[in-house]
């Protein structure tokens, strides 16, 4: 069994941060979206995955090497253009040869792993096999429709979805998929659909099975998602204090303290994550928060947020809550009249004040 990891991309609803980084290098609890599903491909006994990168995009690489500290071989495959993910399907044949794989969108975010779907996968002697989770807005996703436990038909975003089941970006294959990316068009958008794969292969009656996801997952595409994400994964975090908190700090709920960081005349009440040499004082940090390495918070409140590293935010009066601040952000009080709102912002930025 191999892996196939997708990490390419523009997440364009996540700009102005993807103007300056892939969307797959953004935190999650202070560790990078992909290595999510690198660790849970290491966990489920596989060694070797294939990693679809943009054209020229070098990030990737400089982030997670050869693959060696997840215990895998990674091969780098570049997408020329965004043609779909059947088409990363596609490309990545040669990489895949002969063997099974599990086919994994990089900006998905689950619990638990996904040994159990293999499992299944080997278990049913599936020729495909789907993982689903029921969604409120099945419109945004792949659908399928299952009658009485049978999968009998996939239809992409469509405007009446025959089901609340939406199919995650988890795949496992046999080597039929590569029949299917081989022989169907290209969709209205001009991309190789990958729900177009599975409904080929139900066509010409091959064995599409599922499992559906019980437990929480989400695929990141927008600045909410990742706020929700982040909370997801703080939720299960274990209390870890290596950095110093003074006597007058008080620090409740399960908290991770990095090397070197000082936390001073602050409340701090967890789940929350904060990197190695960040400075906290004077400051409340609530709930479902994730500093970066590097940050300062002096005087000021924040919840419910991810702040990459080498943030500053100082003396400001209103609690923030539900941001998403790139790396080497500022926010700041003004020292000197007039007092007014100072900006500057890339573009595509957003900004909410009262
Ligand atoms: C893709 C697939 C869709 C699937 C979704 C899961 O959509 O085309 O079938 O439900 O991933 O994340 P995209 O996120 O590229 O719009």
């Amino acid at each position: 069994m191999k892996a196939l990891i997708t990490a390419g991309g523009h997440g364009t609803r996540l700009r102005p941060i993807t103007y300056t980084q892939n969307k797959h290098l953004i935190p999650i609890a202070n560790k990078l979206m992909l290595a999510y599903a690198l660790e849970y491909a290491s966990d489920a006994g596989i060694n070797e995955a294939g990693v679809i990168i943009n054209k020229g995009d070098k990030s990737i690489a400089d982030a997670f090497g050869d693959g060696d500290s997840f215990g895998l071989k990674i091969e780098y495959i570049e997408q020329l253009e965004p043609l779909g993910l059947a088409h990363v399907v596609k490309i990545a044949e040669p990489f895949i040869g002969s063997d099974s794989f599990i086919f994994y969108l990089g900006d998905n975010i689950l619990v638990g792993g996904i040994q159990k779907f293999i499992d299944d996968f080997t278990t049913n002697k599936s020729n495909c096999h789907l993982v689903l989770s029921k969604v409120p807005d099945p419109n945004r996703f792949g659908v399928a429709d299952v009658q009485d436990g049978k999968i009998i038909g996939i239809e992409e975003k469509p405007d009446n979805p025959k089901s609340e089941l939406a199919v995650t970006g988890i795949y496992v294959y046999d080597n039929h998929i590569f029949e299917a990316v081989n022989n169907i068009k290209p969709s209205a958008r001009g991309e190789l659909e990958i729900s177009d794969a599975h409904q080929y292969l139900l066509n010409k009656g091959y064995s599409v099975t599922y499992s559906e996801i019980t437990g929480w997952w989400k695929d990141t595409g927008k600045p909410s998602d990742l706020l929700e994400a982040n909370r997801l994964v703080l939720d299960n975090i274990k209390d870890e204090r290596k950095g110093e908190i003074d006597a007058h700090s008080t620090i409740s709920g399960r908290v991770v303290i990095g090397k070197g960081s000082q936390v001073m005349n602050s409340n701090i009440r967890g789940p929350v994550i904060i990197g190695e040499n960040v400075t906290i004082d004077g400051a409340y940090v609530g709930p479902y928060t994730a500093i970066g390495d590097g940050c300062t918070i002096i005087s000021s409140e924040i919840e419910y947020s991810i702040l990459m590293n080498d943030c500053s935010i100082n003396n400001i009066s209103r609690r923030i809550e539900a941001s998403l601040l790139g790396s080497d952000v500022e926010l700041l009080r003004s020292k000197s009249k007039p007092f007014t709102h100072r900006f500057i912002i890339g573009d595509q930025s957003r900004i909410e004040i009262d």
